[in-house]
């Protein structure tokens, strides 16, 4: 289990800057757009538009969770790509879907240790251009056949090859220790925590209702830039294409359930669904953002990640990590003016929200009293992962943003965020706003 710790000694990381690119329906409009054409658009924009100067920048810390065969290390092939100079470190980072959590923890970690200053954190998708894979077998033909020295021997590697043998594998989105999909496990914490069908659709259908209201406000517009659509590049993709202003609950209650046909409760409107696109922040020291006269949106005031037993409840990592988050903040749930939980599956949502107000769960991890209840007005206010869409590794860079960018207009002092990831793991992360600077001291 995580140790709780103690608040950082080091220095404060400010948000400063934040942008994402639509999040569209992967095959979409995105399709011929790799994760590091996507991550470069995004970085160069970014940087432009927040006015820092390109050499103050010490590095990049970008993540891809399904990545590409051809491109090993996407933060560096991103940074390459951007105006920022090519002495810019990058390095690339994964941790499922709390990926640009991780790259925005680590920024966090840098800048406390003093070894920088200035930090681009993110992360970005392309399940367009998911990898497809051969066979084992194929692999294994292939090299004896490259190293064969003659035809005949060439032609020899591949005899016994069967239709199988040559089929292409597509990634699978399963958890390899338990073989069961991301689906499939929600599907079981669903039945094992009780909950139940209607209340997914209300939650999906809640979260379509702020997203498509977030959308129509231009709170979202201010958040996500314009990207030019390839190969004719004649249309702009400008705004997330999942999100439907007309999601009901009745709606929801007529989809089939797609991981347990015959008795389950998840469908395609109380999942994420499989997306493309890239989110990133920049997190600064804050003696490097008053030096340049930049106002820090939040600060990220503490953060933690844990994991648990992938057979059990594959995706309740959230409930183990934000108690340590918050403890290691010296702060409560109760403190937290928004909380943004990252929506992988409705279910997952439910059962995390279950666990929190759990007594049970609380002595489970040594705790006098569950963390508590979250007021629904403040949580997922401006929708989550299941109306937005779900590019893996930009979902936590997403969430950084939209959170900062909701503190901001209503002045709130503290957010917690948290994500859960395969592996059974968890992520949270304490924001600060700029106004609880000096009780965080
Ligand atoms: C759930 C999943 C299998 C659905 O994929 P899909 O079948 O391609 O989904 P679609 O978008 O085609 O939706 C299926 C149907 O539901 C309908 N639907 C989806 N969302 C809806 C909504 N909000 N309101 C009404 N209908 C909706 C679609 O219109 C479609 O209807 P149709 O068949 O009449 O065209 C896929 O999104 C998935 O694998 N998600 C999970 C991803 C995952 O594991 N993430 C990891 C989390 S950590």
């Amino acid at each position: 289990m995580a140790k709780n710790g103690t608040p950082s000694p080091g220095r404060r990381a400010a948000l400063v800057a934040g942008l994402r690119t639509p999040f569209l329906k992967a095959g979409g409009d995105f399709r011929d757009l790799s994760a590091v054409d996507l991550g470069t658009l995004l970085v160069n924009e970014l940087v432009a538009r927040s006015g820092i100067p390109p050499r103050e920048f010490d590095a990049v810390i970008f993540g891809q969770v399904v990545p590409s065969q051809l491109v090993s290390l996407v933060a560096r092939e991103v940074a390459l790509r951007t105006q920022l100079p090519k002495s810019v470190q990058a390095w690339t980072v994964s941790r499922a879907c709390a990926t640009s959590f991780q790259a925005a923890a680590d920024a966090a970690d840098q800048i406390a240790l003093g070894h920088a200053d200035v930090i681009v954190a993110g992360g970005a998708e392309s399940l367009s251009d998911a990898p497809i894979f051969a066979s084992r077998k194929l692999a294994q033909a292939l090299v004896s056949a490259s190293r064969a020295k003659s035809l005949p021997q060439k032609l020899q590697a591949f005899a016994g090859l069967r239709l199988q043998d040559v089929t292409p594998v597509p990634p699978a989105l399963t958890e390899p220790t338990t073989g069961l999909s991301m689906g499939q496990s929600a599907e079981q914490m669903a039945q094992q925590n009780g909950i139940r069908r209607e209340a997914q659709d209300a939650f999906a259908a809640l979260s379509h209702r702020r997203a498509a209201d977030a959308w129509a406000s231009g709170k979202l517009g201010e958040e996500v830039m314009h990207v030019p659509v390839p190969p004719r590049y004649q249309r702009i993709a400008a705004k997330d294409n999942i999100v439907r202003d007309d999601t009901t609950a009745e709606a929801l209650a007529k989809l089939p359930p797609v991981f347990d046909r015959q008795h389950g409760t998840i469908t395609a409107g109380n999942s994420s669904p499989l997306t493309d696109g890239a989110a990133a922040v920049i997190l600064m020291s804050e003696e490097k953002a008053r030096a340049l006269g930049i106002r820090p949106l939040a600060f990220l005031r503490s953060y933690a990640f844990a994991a648990l037993d992938p057979g059990e409840q594959l995706l309740q990592g959230p409930a183990f990590a934000a108690p340590v988050a918050l403890d290691r903040a010296g702060l409560t749930l109760a403190d937290m003016d928004l909380v943004d939980m990252h929506e992988a599956f409705a279910a997952q949502v439910l059962s995390n929200l279950q666990w929190f107000g759990s007594r049970k769960f609380a002595e489970r991890i040594g705790r006098k009293e569950p963390l508590g209840e979250i007021d629904p007005g403040r949580l997922n206010v401006n929708g989550g992962s299941i109306a937005l869409g779900h590019p893996f590794a930009a979902t936590g860079a997403r969430m950084l943003w939209q959170t900062a960018k909701e503190m901001e207009r209503r002045k709130a002092r503290h957010a917690l965020l948290t994500a859960c990831a395969a592996g059974a793991m968890g992520a949270a992360v304490v924001l600060d706003g700029p106004e609880s600077r000096e009780e965080s001291r």
